[in-house]
């Protein structure tokens, strides 16, 4: 076993590599080659991604796919998407293809505010405690208006500082409960330092209080952090059209079609085990367009949970529905992203990113967004409730194996042919191969 090490974080990066591949890999040479592979050639560039984190040794790639045909309230947008996953950006294009013909997604931004919080413990009399809140309000405000300047320039600000008891919950508990309009800024930032403000002017305020008893001054704040469930920052998704334009298989009629997409959602909205998986197929789409636009995905991921739970049980983020002949088909989502800041305009392949979606506001890129998710989970579904994934990941799964073996175009055209009516396994696309290979 290695030993512990201390100041690794000193260490240059040729010294944090000799550490890592002589203490953890069984080829010290062979690893610091694969390492080296994934630096950049250009150094200034390799640079600004070495800066991103701390310790840094070299990038990950995950690939950067597009899929374009989006209609989007009659703007026609090709989406950036990074993703590991095969069969995602496929499926987006597919169903951006499809739905291009009906009218495309129409979206709304339902809210744009986000949350933080100032944790405390006070133990005493409630009632005191609110007319000192109803007290000092004004100064939380006065106190962070140096902070609060240039976002007021750009119709930002605090929106509503609330104090809530918590004491049912927790002993002696109780929170300033804060909304925030952060405009094309994520806003982690300009949050989290208003929130410590607002803790050092509750702490400063209650010592001086005369009300309060000895006890009572000695209010303890415990954290003050933004919030990532904002389920007031919310965006809506949708598509429709006359259930007989559902034309998308050849073993089902649209009327059957329309009907199986509503009993899977409705599957979703009832059975927690289906729903998780329903929503990874959304966040497919959510995630990949986020991570191209350099923004947090496990803020998203955390906050679109949160929000799926909403109602006391997980469930669906999609609804379907057929009323009057028309299957319409939405998604009603929390999203707090950024458009401005922290990666946007540091991080080339991303500020690239943002420039083919039009260098789009907050609002603009939660409305994408959603459409993407939306999007993945229609073409899922679809594929579910007709021939299955397993056709079309198979197919990609051949096409894996016959690259790890090296196979030549005519090879691969053979096997593709030989292999849609014989059944894919690694053994039998391996023995396929090397039939071909000694027949030549
Ligand atoms: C796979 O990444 C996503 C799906 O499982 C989503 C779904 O089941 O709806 C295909």
């Amino acid at each position: 076993m290695p030993k512990p090490i201390a100041g690794f974080s000193k260490l240059s990066k040729q010294e944090k590599i000799d550490w890592i591949v002589s203490n953890y890999t069984q080829n010290p040479h062979e690893a610091e080659q694969i390492i080296r592979s994934y630096w950049n050639t250009d150094e200034k560039l390799q640079q600004l991604h070495d800066e991103f984190i701390e310790n840094t040794i070299t990038n990950l790639y995950v690939p950067l796919g597009i899929a374009p045909n989006f209609l989007i309230n009659d703007n026609l947008l090709a989406i950036p998407m990074a993703i590991e996953e095969s069969s995602v950006v496929a499926a987006a294009s597919k169903a951006a293809k499809f739905w291009l013909s009906k009218g495309g997604f129409k979206t709304e931004v339902l809210g744009t505010e986000k949350v933080g919080q100032v944790h405390f413990i006070f133990k005493g009399d409630t009632a005191k405690l609110e007319l000192f809140f109803k007290k000092i309000k004004p100064k939380f405000y006065t106190a962070t208006e140096n902070l609060t300047a240039s976002m007021a320039n750009r119709g930002g600000g605090i929106s509503n500082i609330e104090l809530r008891d918590k004491t049912g919950d927790l002993a002696n508990y109780y929170q300033l409960h804060c909304t925030f309009e952060t405009k094309d800024a994520m806003g982690a930032n300009f949050i989290n330092s208003c929130l410590e403000q607002f803790a050092s002017t509750l702490k400063s305020e209650a010592l001086d209080y005369s009300l309060f008893s000895e006890e009572e001054r000695q209010l303890e704040v415990i954290m003050s952090i933004l919030s990532n469930y904002v389920p007031n920052c919310l965006v809506k998704a949708e598509v429709s059209c006359p259930v007989s334009e559902l034309n998308l298989s050849k073993e089902i009629s649209p009327e059957q079609f329309a009907e199986k997409m509503v009993r899977a959602v409705q599957i979703a909205k009832v059975e927690p085990y289906r729903a998780v998986t329903h929503n990874k197929g959304i966040m497919n789409g959510i995630d990949a367009v986020v991570l191209a636009t350099g923004n947090d995905f496990r803020a998203v991921e955390a906050g679109v949970h949160a929000y799926a739970a909403k109602d006391g049980s997980y469930s669906s983020l999609t609804h379907a529905s057929v009323e009057d002949g028309i299957f319409r088909f939405w998604i009603e989502l929390p999203l707090a992203l950024g458009t401005v800041g922290g990666l946007t305009k540091l991080h080339p392949m991303v500020k690239l990113n943002l420039q083919l979606l039009n260098d789009p506001s907050v609002e603009e890129l939660m409305q994408v967004i959603a459409v993407a998710g939306l999007a993945q989970n229609f073409a899922a579904v679809s594929s579910l409730v007709t021939t299955g994934i397993q056709k079309g990941h198979m197919k990609m799964h051949l096409m894996n194996i016959l690259n790890q073996q090296h196979a030549t175009e005519p090879e691969k055209i053979a096997a593709i042919e030989h292999f849609k009516t014989h059944t894919i396994t690694h053994r039998s696309v391996i023995d396929f191969l090397t039939g071909l290979r000694n027949q030549s």
